[in-house]
């Protein structure tokens, strides 16, 4: 989604302000913009596309500048055009505004403002907010007054970043519902909508909360609520460094996050495992024992694959824990009227933190009375700073829009969370044991199915210009179906549709020809005949079939077209294994088609908007 940099300080902005734009594509974006402040007057450039045709825009030498802002655009209100992208400026060109959100009382506003004669140029929702802000400076207040005035006006959520030519070096930002963080340096000052641009050069960070306020300047800067109240907020320090957010010698960051599953799986249960008393430790739950062993059912809410992992994680705490689970898609859960009773806990899955609908939810659930815990990637992201308690996943960053390592990490989280509360209840010590130990081979076992990663090359060429693609599977393998099917359609743009595989007989047997490659995922469990039953009658129609199954598992191969190898683990952890393959099929399906991974089209990585 949209993303926003500002810079303060002694340095030309321009190279600071392009290359935190370029840190910032991976959140998604279809247009770019700067504005810089330069001898008393604001210097606007804009461009339709990626961030290197606006650098081409600014490389005339023009802009000779040490404070300015810059923004991604992700489109809601207006066509992906040099107009519509931001920075948007007011009638007098002397106030431009970045934002990330939608204001939703835009419409009235705007034509209050056209009828007090502000002209308006862009057809977004955003440019009301420096009309507004223009009509505060004019009615005598400084900038941090009338961003203040304007945004109290203002429905709907904003993460912003304004400057005015009428106050040289300061920036004004504001957050309510989008992301905003402030770098703390030596004698110089960032704003961004989240970490990536700012941890190169600093890692002392200032996040914003809903309703406040910062203001940069090469001085200093100081955070206030809209309403101009100071407010003291502590200054972290981010673990992440810049390393982790490059692509360390892979072609794409998802390759490289596909990779990076061995370590980002063991750092997950680093500290947390204990595998010689088959327990868990989850310090971050904020739950004594016994309010644990009072939960009664829990609410999993969640978007995306995040909601994937919550499916694996329902199966699991109801077989091992039998505590009853439901997992809702948090933009259903937000607008009907759930039922949250005594004795309910909310587990709120989120890579980023960040998404709207997931952070509605948690509040909505909060509202009625239920504990809320995060699962949560990013650190100090709303959600993670909002819950009653939770677990960081520590994947470390995930920068690739397909998530990879992010949904591996959240399962492991499930898994280990499946442990604490089983072994609090019916799971025997026994059963914990295996679990822990199962548990703590995985990253090895991920490294082996890595290591053959060529395997899926030769299905790439043989079914890489496919339009459909169908995948099974059954039980715990059934979510997995679920989010390999959603790999290849962000990456790749192949309609490709996830099925339980009993349920294929009640229609999609319909869709199934030479022509329809059927992906099943049947490694050794409860379920393997049924599935291999399911695969005979796709075999009768002459659906072409890809196989991922148990290492050892020939009988398949008399079924299946192509097998894809994955090592035995226990049925409950079997889709941290099974998923691989099928984060690599896709990634070399999209490669293979010429498709750009790590910024699919009209894909966010973090959706910040409903
Ligand atoms: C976006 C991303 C998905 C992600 C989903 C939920 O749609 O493109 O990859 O699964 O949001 O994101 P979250 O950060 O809440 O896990």
């Amino acid at each position: 989604m949209c993303g926003i940099v500002g810079y303060v300080g002694n340095r030309s902005c321009l190279p600071i302000l392009i290359e935190g734009l370029k840190r910032l594509e991976y959140r998604g974006y279809d247009s770019a913009g700067i504005a810089v402040q330069q001898n008393g007057a604001l210097l606007v450039r804009k461009a339709a596309g990626k961030v290197r045709v606006l650098e081409e825009r600014v490389k005339d030498g023009k802009i000779v500048a040490h404070s300015g802002i810059a923004h991604t655009r992700w489109a809601t209100h207006g066509a992906p055009n040099d107009i519509n992208a931001h920075p948007h400026t007011d009638c007098s060109g002397k106030i431009a505004v970045v934002h990330n959100g939608i204001i939703e009382n835009y419409g009235v506003l705007k034509s209050a403002l056209l009828a007090e004669g502000h002209k308006f140029v862009t057809e977004t929702d955003t440019e009301v907010l420096a009309h507004l802000i223009e009509k505060h400076v004019k009615r005598g207040l400084k900038l941090e007054q009338a961003v203040g005035a304007a945004l109290r006006a203002v429905e709907g959520t904003y993460g912003i970043a304004v400057v005015s030519s009428d106050e040289p070096g300061v920036i004004v930002g504001a957050r309510n519902g989008s992301p905003l963080v402030v770098g703390v340096a030596d004698g110089e000052y960032f704003l961004a909508s989240d970490v990536a641009p700012i941890v190169g050069h600093t890692r002392q960070v200032v996040y914003l909360d809903d309703g406040e306020m910062a203001v940069i300047s090469p001085d200093g800067f100081h955070t206030a609520t809209i309403n101009h109240q100071p407010i003291d907020k502590p200054v972290h320090e981010v673990e992440w460094d810049l390393g982790q957010i490059e692509k360390g010698g892979y072609d794409h960051f998802m390759l490289k996050e596909i990779h990076d599953q061995p370590a980002s799986v063991r750092d997950s249960m680093r500290g947390r495992l204990i595998v010689d008393e088959g327990l868990a430790r989850l310090g971050g739950l904020n739950m004594t024992p016994e309010q644990m062993r009072d939960i009664k059912r829990i609410i999993i809410l969640a978007c995306g694959t995040s909601w994937h992992a919550g499916l694996i994680g329902e199966y699991m705490l109801e077989e091992h824990a039998r505590i009853p689970v439901e997992v809702e898609y948090a933009s259903e859960f937000r607008y009907r009227n759930p039922i949250v009773d005594q004795g309910t806990v909310v587990l709120v899955i989120s890579q980023s933190g960040e998404t709207l609908d997931t952070l509605a939810a948690m509040r909505e659930a909060r509202r009625k009375g239920a504990r809320a815990l995060g699962l949560v990637n990013v650190v100090g992201s709303t959600i993670a700073r909002e819950s009653d308690g939770g677990v960081y996943i520590h994947a470390g960053p995930e920068i690739g829009v397909a998530s990879t390592k992010a949904f591996t990490s959240q399962v492991t989280v499930l898994a280990l969370l499946t442990l604490v509360l089983g072994r609090q209840r019916e799971m025997s010590v026994e059963d914990g044991l295996l679990l822990a130990r199962a548990l703590d081979a995985i990253p090895g076992k991920i490294e082996r199915i890595l290591q053959r990663e060529a395997d899926v090359d030769k299905i790439v060429q043989l079914y890489g210009g496919h339009d459909n693609f169908l995948y099974l599977g059954r039980g715990y393998n059934f979510p997995v179906a679920l989010e390999g099917a959603l790999k290849l359609k962000e990456i790749s743009y192949i309609h490709a549709e996830g099925y339980p595989a009993a349920e294929m007989k009640h229609g999609p047997i319909a869709l199934i020809d030479e022509n329809m490659p059927v992906v099943f995922i049947c490694t050794r469990d409860a379920a393997y005949d049924k599935v291999m039953s399911n695969m005979s009658e796709v075999r009768a129609r002459k659906g072409r079939i890809i196989a991922i199954a148990t290492e050892g598992d020939d009988a398949v191969k008399e079924r299946a077209d192509h097998v894809l190898y994955v090592p035995d683990t226990l049925t409950c952890l079997q889709p941290l294994l099974s998923v691989i393959p099928l984060q690599l099929l896709a990634y070399k399906v999209a490669v293979n088609r010429g498709c750009d991974v790590d910024q699919p089209r009209n894909l966010a990585k973090s959706v910040t908007v409903e």
